[in-house]
């Protein structure tokens, strides 16, 4: 089951109750209240095992992508079974290294890092969390291992920044391989037109200015990266992507540049039905010959994965507020939508959803549009409080009746779920449960709409006059 699926960690028992580790959801929510967002530990585990044991003859560096689901426990989890971290801001460094990740495993990519970001991964003082965060003391933690980095720009002000520093910054350059992903428009980064990355013919010269090894200060270009999307669901653009990367290191070496590292990206697909993306395997399968001189040379491979590893590890469990028939539809109302699960509104993505205890009879057989009981069950548009007729989690969707105060998973939730929520209408983000080896555990408590209120709370007047000696 490498592809990973919906109903194979949730899943509904013999009274039509969906379990995970024999665990009703209905207990759950009864202690824990909706919207919450409910992890399965062991799920990602098993996932990542599947993981490293699918690239084992690539054996890459993993380095999980926190935007995808960044709460501190699955992080902690994840680091614990030897991942690091791949990190987007300077809060998902702060975020990794809360976790216990060591800076070492962190590698930090995103078009738009400031210098301040830049100087608090180079240097622990300069972390937010110095000025009295209470948990992992920053000051000494060292440089983080690797920025991905996106623009001559960006190169500069790392090298700046790390001299003035006195450490050495290493860094992969992001090249554009010009491979279309074949994914949602929003999330195709390897295309031409795409703003990320820079482009093959400049690599020479950024390596010539900041690929020296003497110098013990400041950046240093060690490898290179690329990431074409996310999901994608087919082999080609891996292959053609890692072709890319392997041709450009080889003449960079006929120059005489050293390249240790070549960071594959992620992108990894899992299944929200089935059999849309391939299974792990395969994807290795496809990408480990052409690494295969790589491999012999020792050059060290990265991997960047995030949804694969937690998709369906995660279900979002919502209560029925109404149902209403207006315009010949039924709307089944929730109490959080777009606010707490935006992909079906923003990239009009599938996630199959469901009362958490139905009849045996309607127990779902597959997590498709029909449920896998064709002709049941009448349409149902699955939508959240939210003032805007894009705010939904399911169109038109055949649907069990349920009543106010039922309670609906969302399944496949557990990547770019929580991370993406917002407070959208003044609505607290949900809550996060993990269940880890029989215990439930609270691992996000829920906001207060108080905690909302707080940044507001007090307004004061500031001093911008521009003085005479600025
Ligand atoms: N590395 C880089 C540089 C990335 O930009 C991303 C995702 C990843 C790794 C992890 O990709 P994954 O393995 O999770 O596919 N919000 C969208 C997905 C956006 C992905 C952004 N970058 C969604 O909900 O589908």
């Amino acid at each position: 089951m490498s592809q990973g699926s919906p109903l194979e960690h949730f899943s509904y028992d013999a009274n039509g109750r969906l379990c995970a580790r024999g665990r009703p959801m209905s207990e759950i929510a009864r202690v824990c209240g909706t919207p919450t967002y409910v992890y399965d530990a062991d799920a990602i585990r098993s996932r990542y095992h599947e993981l490293t044991e699918a690239f084992a003859s690539i054996g890459p560096e993993v380095r999980f992508a926190a935007k995808a689901c960044g709460n501190l426990s699955v992080l902690r989890d994840l680091v614990g079974l030897g991942a690091g971290v791949d990190v987007v801001s300077g809060g998902e460094v702060e975020r990794a290294w809360t976790a216990g990740c060591p800076m070492e495993r962190v590698c930090f990519a995103g078009v738009g890092k400031t210098d301040d970001e830049i100087r608090a991964a180079l240097d622990g003082r300069y972390s937010p969390l110095a000025a009295g965060f209470d948990g992992m003391d920053p000051v000494r933690r060292g440089p983080i291992g690797l920025f991905n980095v996106e623009s001559a720009d960006e190169l500069s002000r790392i090298d700046s920044i790390a001299r003035e520093l006195g450490v050495t910054a290493r860094c992969a350059l992001r090249v554009k391989p010009l491979v279309d992903a074949k994914t949602h428009d929003y999330t195709s980064t390897g295309r031409l037109a795409d703003k990320f990355g820079v482009d093959l013919e400049d690599a020479p010269e950024l390596f010539a200015r900041f690929g020296r090894v003497e110098d013990i200060a400041g950046a240093r270009l060690i490898g290179l990266h690329a990431h074409i999307g996310s999901p994608v669901n087919t082999t080609e653009p891996f292959v053609k992507s890692a072709r890319v990367l392997v041709d450009l290191a080889a003449s960079l070496r006929e120059r005489g540049r050293l390249i240790e590292l070549i960071n594959l990206g992620g992108g990894w697909g899992t299944a929200y039905q089935t059999g849309e993306a391939p299974d792990l395997r395969v994807y290795a399968e496809a990408v480990a010959p052409v690494l295969a001189d790589e491999l012999t040379r020792g050059t060290r491979i990265l991997i960047e994965p995030g949804r694969t590893l937690v998709a369906n590890a995660g279900v979002l469990l919502l209560s029925v507020t109404a149902v209403k028939r207006t315009g010949g539809r039924r709307f089944v109302v929730l109490d959080a939508g777009m606010n707490a699960l935006i992909r079906p509104s923003l990239y009009g993505a599938f996630h199959f959803a469901w009362p958490i205890e139905v009849s045996a009879s309607d127990v779902p057989r597959a997590a498709s549009q029909d449920a896998g009981i064709p002709g049941r069950f009448e349409p149902a548009d699955l939508v959240g409080p939210i003032c805007e007729s894009g705010d939904f989690l399911a169109r038109e969707r055949p649907f069990p009746e349920v009543r106010p105060g039922d309670v609906v998973a969302v399944l496949s939730a557990g990547a770019y779920g929580m991370s993406m929520s917002s407070n959208y209408n003044d609505h607290a983000q949900p809550a996060e449960v993990l269940l880890d080896g029989g215990r439930v555990i609270r691992a996000r408590r829920r906001e207060s709409i108080g905690d909302l209120l707080q940044p507001e709370a007090e307004a004061i007047e500031l001093r911008c006059e521009v003085t005479e000696d600025e």
